[in-house]
């Protein structure tokens, strides 16, 4: 009886040191359980990866537990191994004024060089879906913690809203959904996110520190409404050749559809939408999945991830992630295919 009791206390211990010593992993595989270095699941959804000092910080939605989608944040050396550094920014730590009942969705992190700080904007939103604004918070670390600034619609814009919109846009301004941030060569940052109901997605220049729209705003030089009308989502910019590309999905809440890409001369547009980029089996519906961000491959121009999500509305913690590989064509354009499984050195072939 001892015996067995103590064959009983190896094997839960080796179980739980077995979930401490994730084996090293060389590989990104689409869709699968993609553990981080101790063993669990990460939890990064709607999240995109930026890079300082040398390490790669992957920012996204906790949904550990369903309701509660705080901020996590992840690190790695090499995009495949990623240490959890924790929760960067708690959905309780929401002024009082809305904590409680709203979430966070889709957060993006982009570091400001002339502050020194890491700036996180974030989609705040309620049952319904009908609050819609922007968060913005600071931290002084990759990992946080953020110090929660505002919740703000950034744009005042006349878009014959009715008066029983659901959205309240005539009095607080085009609603704040699905975003994004992006960095220019120039140092200038931009936030760009579904606005008018979904209709039509925005993209705004921020002010120095990041913390907010730059201001004053002037429609087409400080802000601009592109893809109007195209209700388009989830958008995922990346810049290549000194022009600017953006992959958008359309908007069926947490179910696939097909992507499309833009590409412009200049960010607040006119932009062109070139079509779907995937292509092959399950392209129509970006291999059951959407879009959430481009991630530039470091000392390889050209050479991009796209990272997207394959929702699971059932469970949403275990929805999971889907990256592959993305290499600009020499005429600029680019189509991304399915791989079961690949590595860094795809870029090469
Ligand atoms: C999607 C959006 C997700 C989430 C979901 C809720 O359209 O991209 O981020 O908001 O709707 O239904």
């Amino acid at each position: 009886m001892r015996a067995i009791i103590s064959l009983a206390i190896v094997a839960i211990l080796c179980q739980s040191l077995g979930a401490q010593e994730q084996a090293k992993l060389y590989k990104f595989t689409p869709g699968e359980v993609w553990p981080d270095a101790a063993g669990n699941p990460i939890q990064a959804h709607g999240g995109a990866v930026i890079v300082r000092d040398g390490a790669y910080y992957w920012y996204g939605e906790d949904r550990t537990v369903r309701s509660r989608t705080d901020v996590s944040c992840y690190s790695s050396t090499d995009l495949y191994n990623w240490k959890r550094e924790g929760v960067a920014f708690k959905r309780d730590d929401l002024p009082e004024d809305i904590r409680g009942r709203t979430f966070i969705e889709r957060p993006k992190v982009i570091y400001n060089a002339k502050t020194g700080k890491y700036v996180l904007w974030m989609h705040l939103e309620q049952q319904g879906y009908h609050f819609a604004e922007a968060g913005i918070a600071v931290g002084d670390q990759p990992a946080g913690p953020f110090t929660f600034l505002r919740h703000m619609r950034p744009v005042q814009y006349d878009a014959d809203y009715k008066d029983d919109d659901p959205d309240r846009q005539k009095e607080f301004g085009g609603t704040y959904r699905d975003m994004n941030l992006f960095v220019d060569d120039d140092g200038k940052a931009y936030a760009l996110y579904a606005s008018e109901g979904n209709w039509t997605l925005y993209i705004v220049r921020l002010n120095d520190e990041y913390t907010g729209p730059e201001t004053p705003m002037a429609q087409d030089k400080t802000w601009a409404r592109v893809l109007v009308r195209k209700m388009r989502e989830a958008p995922a910019p990346f810049k290549h050749n000194g022009r600017y590309y953006l992959i958008t999905s359309g908007c069926t809440g947490w179910n696939p559809n097909a992507a499309d890409y833009a590409v412009a001369d200049n960010i607040l547009g006119p932009w062109e939408s070139k079509g779907n980029p995937c292509t092959g089996p399950e392209s129509e519906l970006t291999f059951r999945s959407q879009s959430t961000c481009v991630l530039p491959v470091a000392g390889k121009p050209g050479c991009f991830i796209f990272m997207s999500d394959r929702w699971n509305p059932r469970r949403l913690p275990d929805s999971r992630y889907i990256w592959l590989p993305l290499k600009m064509d020499a005429d600029g354009a680019f189509t991304i295919r399915w791989q079961n499984e690949w590595d860094l050195s795809w870029f090469d072939k």
